[in-house]
C-alpha cells in the first residue's frame, strides 16, 4: 500500500519535474507558450508566425483589403443557400473561450448546399473584434476596417475529416460577415453574447441552446466577394475558399461593448483586438456576386 502509494509520488515528481523542463525549454523559444492545451501563438507576435507555421509566409494569404474597383463580376457564382440552420433548443452546442475568440460547435447537418461547386458542412463559427479604441474586422473593404467580423467555417465532407480538409486544396469555407454598430439591439446574436460572461476565461466552455443560427448572418446573402485565401489564424493554411457579405450585420453600440470587455486570453489580459493584418492579394483576383451600380 504505502509502496504502490510512494511509487505514485516519484511518478507525479518525475511528471513535474518533466513538465517544469518542458515549459523551461519552451519558454526561451516562444514566450507566449505555457503548456498543453495552451495557445501556441499570440496576436502579439504576429510577424513570427510565419517562423513556426510556414505557410503563414505564403502568397494567398487571408484577411486581404477588398477594393471594390477591383473586383470582377463573377457571372458563374451561384447564390448560396444554406440548408439546417433552424436548430431546436434541445439541442445544445459548445461555445468555448479558446484565448483567441470565442467558438461555437455546429452540427455537420448545417450545409452550404449551394453556391460552390461542391457541397461544405459546418464545423464552428467564432469572432473578431477591436476595442473600444477601434475596429477590429479582418477584412477591410476599400480599406475601410468595420467593428467586427462573424466568420462560419466550413470542410469538404469528401475528406474524412475537417484535419484532413484543412491540406487540401478547396478544402474549406468560410463565410464571413461585418459586424457593425447600429442603433438597436441584435436579437439573434443574443443567445450567444449572453453566454460570453460564462466562459470569461480562456479555456472555459459552456453550452448554448439551439437557435437559429442562419438569423447571425445578413438578411441578404445574394451580394458577395469570393476569393482564394487562407486561415487568418496559425496555421494558416492556404485552402480556404472566401465568401465575404455586402451587406453588414447591426449589433448595438451595447452588444459591440460587451464583446469588447467579456473575455479574457493569455494573461488574465481582455481578450481585444483579435485580428491579423491584412495581406497582399500577390495577383489573385476578388469576385463579386453583383455588378456595381453604374455612376454610383
Ligand atoms: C458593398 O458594395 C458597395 C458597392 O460596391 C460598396 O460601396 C460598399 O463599400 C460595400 N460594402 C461592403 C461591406 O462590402
Ligand atoms: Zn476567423
Amino acid at each position: 500500500m504505502s509502496c504502490a502509494r510512494l511509487g505514485l509520488s516519484l511518478l507525479l515528481l518525475a511528471a513535474l519535474g518533466w513538465a517544469q523542463d518542458e515549459r523551461g525549454s519552451e519558454d526561451s523559444a516562444h514566450p507566449k507558450r505555457e503548456g498543453p492545451g495552451h495557445s501556441h501563438w499570440s496576436y502579439a507576435d504576429k510577424a513570427q508566425w510565419q517562423s513556426s507555421f510556414p505557410d503563414c509566409g505564403g502568397q494567398r494569404q487571408s484577411p486581404i483589403d477588398i477594393d471594390t474597383n477591383s473586383t470582377v463580376f463573377g457571372h458563374e457564382l451561384q447564390p448560396i443557400v444554406l440548408a439546417g440552420y433552424n436548430l431546436d433548443p434541445s439541442e445544445r452546442l459548445s461555445l468555448r473561450n479558446n484565448g483567441h475568440t470565442v467558438v461555437l460547435k455546429l452540427p455537420g447537418s448545417l450545409t452550404i448546399a449551394s453556391g460552390y461547386s461542391q457541397e461544405y458542412r459546418a464545423k464552428q463559427l467564432h469572432l473578431h473584434w477591436g476595442s473600444p479604441e477601434g475596429p477590429g474586422s479582418e477584412h477591410t473593404v476599400d480599406g475601410r476596417r468595420y467593428d467586427g467580423e462573424l466568420h462560419m467555417v466550413y470542410y469538404n465532407p469528401s475528406y474524412r475529416s475537417f484535419e484532413e480538409a484543412m491540406r487540401q486544396p478547396g478544402g474549406l469555407a468560410v463565410l464571413a460577415a461585418f459586424l457593425q454598430a447600429g442603433p438597436e439591439d441584435n436579437v439573434h446574436y443574443q443567445p450567444l453574447l449572453e453566454q460570453l460572461p460564462e466562459v470569461r476565461e480562456e479555456g472555459k466552455e459552456t453550452t448554448v441552446a439551439g437557435f437559429n443560427i442562419k438569423r447571425l448572418l445578413p438578411s441578404n446573402i445574394s451580394r458577395y466577394y469570393r476569393y482564394s485565401g487562407s486561415l487568418t489564424t496559425p496555421p494558416c493554411s492556404q485552402t480556404v475558399n472566401w465568401t465575404v457579405f455586402n451587406q453588414t450585420v447591426l449589433l448595438s453600440q451595447k452588444q459591440i461593448s460587451l464583446l469588447q470587455n467579456a473575455l479574457q486570453g493569455d494573461d488574465d489580459e481582455a481578450l481585444q483586438n483579435n485580428f491579423r493584418q491584412t495581406q497582399s492579394l500577390h495577383g489573385r483576383k476578388v469576385l463579386a456576386s453583383f455588378q456595381p451600380a453604374i455612376g454610383a
